[in-house]
């Protein structure tokens, strides 16, 4: 049994229309983190799921007139779809509409209550439906919601309110005191001066339509869908019920959301959580925002790329590639598809595909199909194999959710590697075949590491690696590994090509 545990989170996605490159987006950084905890010795819970609640969700069900539930079951199906498309590892999949979520939420609404902080009042305010969040008048932007620009329509109703007020001081305290409770920094300090400008009460629940969990004990009001869907973090790992053994070894969590969604993430949340006598999350961290060649990403310009469209071409290893690459995770990004394909052929069937090809090749015809002998390390070779290790590095670069450091650091070896190549010119060495057999072995050994620290980030594509390459799993742990961690005699099978190549006239076309 270990100690060491880890939780992480994806927001709960909004099954109104089917899954696009920033939900993958969102998905697969958790999943790195995820893997690269489970390879590391954690016992790790990585959740995702889908937020079927709210207004928005009844009125697209009644556009298509189907009950809701029929609605948000088929497409709650393509989130969880993405599971398989995108390689996720994730351990669960929650649904708020299941019963496990439904009595969660209502017991952390009861517990809200009992400790004082939920009052009845009548709300009136503007809302709006896309974004599920209600505005003041001075919030507005040219009369639409500030956030996404969508309408709002105006409310007036009975409802609950939870005194979030009376938490600006406790949370300002909080914030100063784990400056890395929200990232990145920049994101922190909006943060934090929004609560430092103040806090109103905030509306929990509504009563003008049904789609949602009833309020205990008043059945004309259904909880707010933020309250519902913030508390499936709690569901997925059975905090309800009696044996919390789950809730008790996995939380708190790290929450991974977009930059859109941290008001409730690092405002509410946790301000409920005080609320609630629960332990505040470890860490949330907000990322930027995917535009489409330039534009953003809409259904009226039916721009939206799904993930399944990029994987069935060009592979499921290399959208998480360069989805991770292309921008640092906190910053916004473009999707290019020249750029896609340019980062497919020059990083990865380049500077790693063409590396790991050419040592096998010349492995498999000049040795026998062997690992070959490690002879004495020169100061060239051990100054060289001194840098393959990145696990310390990597480790950090998790931790922090840095993943396009973590994937620099993992090239920088790929650049030394190709540049020890070039160096020792193995391809020269046949009339000295035991110097080639050893040149040979110290790249084997490197890329057996890169196979190694590679996995999280491309799990598909590392095995192949690791397989290609006859590693030998007794000669190292998880992702520590120390040392010679080929066989010398082991016979490699014939080397395939891992990463291919997109041919120009696919790039035309
Ligand atoms: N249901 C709420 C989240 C509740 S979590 C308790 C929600 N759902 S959403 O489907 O609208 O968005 C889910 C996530 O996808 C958010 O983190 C959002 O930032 C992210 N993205 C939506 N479009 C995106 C891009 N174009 N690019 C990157 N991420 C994007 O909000």
């Amino acid at each position: 049994m270990t100690n060491k545990t880890a939780y992480i989170t994806t927001p709960i996605y909004y099954p109104s229309g089917d899954p696009h490159i920033g939900s993958a987006y969102t998905s697969v950084a958790a999943d790195i983190y995820s893997r690269f905890k489970r390879l590391d010795g954690y016992d790790t819970k990585f959740l995702t799921g889908t937020d079927e609640h709210g207004l928005k969700l009844q009125r697209a069900a009644e556009a298509k007139n189907m009950p809701t539930q029929e609605f948000v079951d088929e497409l709650s199906a393509k989130f969880r779809e993405l599971t398989p498309i995108m390689n996720l590892s994730n351990d669960d999949f929650i649904r708020t509409t299941q019963t496990r979520h439904i009595k969660t939420a209502t017991k952390f609404w009861n517990k809200l209550q009992e400790n004082g902080y939920i009052y009845k009042d009548t709300y009136a305010g503007w809302y709006s439906v896309s974004d599920e969040t209600y505005y003041t008048e001075d919030e507005l932007v040219d009369g639409k919601s500030p956030d996404s620009g969508h309408d709002v329509e105006w409310l007036e109703e009975e409802s609950y309110y939870f005194k979030l007020s009376e938490f600006q001081e406790k949370l300002l305290a909080y914030y100063d005191e784990n400056p890395d409770f929200i990232q990145p920094k920049s994101r922190f300090n909006e943060v934090y001066s929004f609560v430092k400008n103040g806090l109103r009460d905030l509306s929990i629940s509504r009563s003008t339509f049904s789609w949602g969990v009833p309020v205990p004990n008043d059945d004309k009001h259904i909880m707010y869908v933020w309250i519902d869907a913030l508390t499936n973090y709690l569901s997925g790992i059975n905090w309800a019920d009696d044996d919390k053994t789950e809730f008790d070894k996995y939380w708190p969590a790290i929450h991974i959301v977009g930059k859109d969604i941290l008001k409730f993430h690092a405002i509410y949340w946790p301000a409920m959580l005080m609320a609630a006598d629960i332990e505040l999350p470890k860490k949330i961290i907000a990322h930027g925002w995917w535009t489409v060649e330039g534009e953003k990403m809409s259904k009226s310009k039916g721009n939206a790329i799904h993930p399944k469209t990029l994987t069935n071409e060009y592979g499921c290893d290399q959208l998480r590639y360069f989805l991770m690459r292309e921008i640092s995770f906190g910053n916004d990004g473009d999707f290019n598809k020249d750029r896609f394909i340019s980062r497919i052929n020059s990083e990865l069937a380049n500077d790693l595909g063409n590396l790991f090809q050419r040592v096998l090749t010349m492995i498999y015809k000049n040795c026998d199909a062997k690992i070959p002998h490690l002879a004495e390390l020169s100061s060239q070779d051990k100054e060289f194999l001194s840098q393959v290790n990145v696990l310390e590095k990597l480790r950090k670069e998790i931790d922090n959710l840095e993943f396009h450091n973590g994937l620099n650091t993992i090239w920088h070896v790929i650049g030394e590697a190709n540049r020890y190549m070039d160096t020792m010119q193995p391809w020269k060495l046949k009339n000295e075949p035991e110097k080639m057999a050893h040149v040979l072995r110290v790249l084997a050994e490197c890329l057996a590491y890169l196979s190694i620290q590679l996995e999280p980030f491309m799990p598909e594509s590392a095995k192949k690696m690791q397989t290609a390459i006859s590693l030998q799993f007794n000669n190292f742990n998880g992702l520590e590994v120390k040392g010679e961690v080929l066989v010398e005699g082991t016979t490699i099978p014939k080397p395939q090509g891992i990463f291919p190549r997109i041919e120009k006239k696919e790039e035309a076309a």
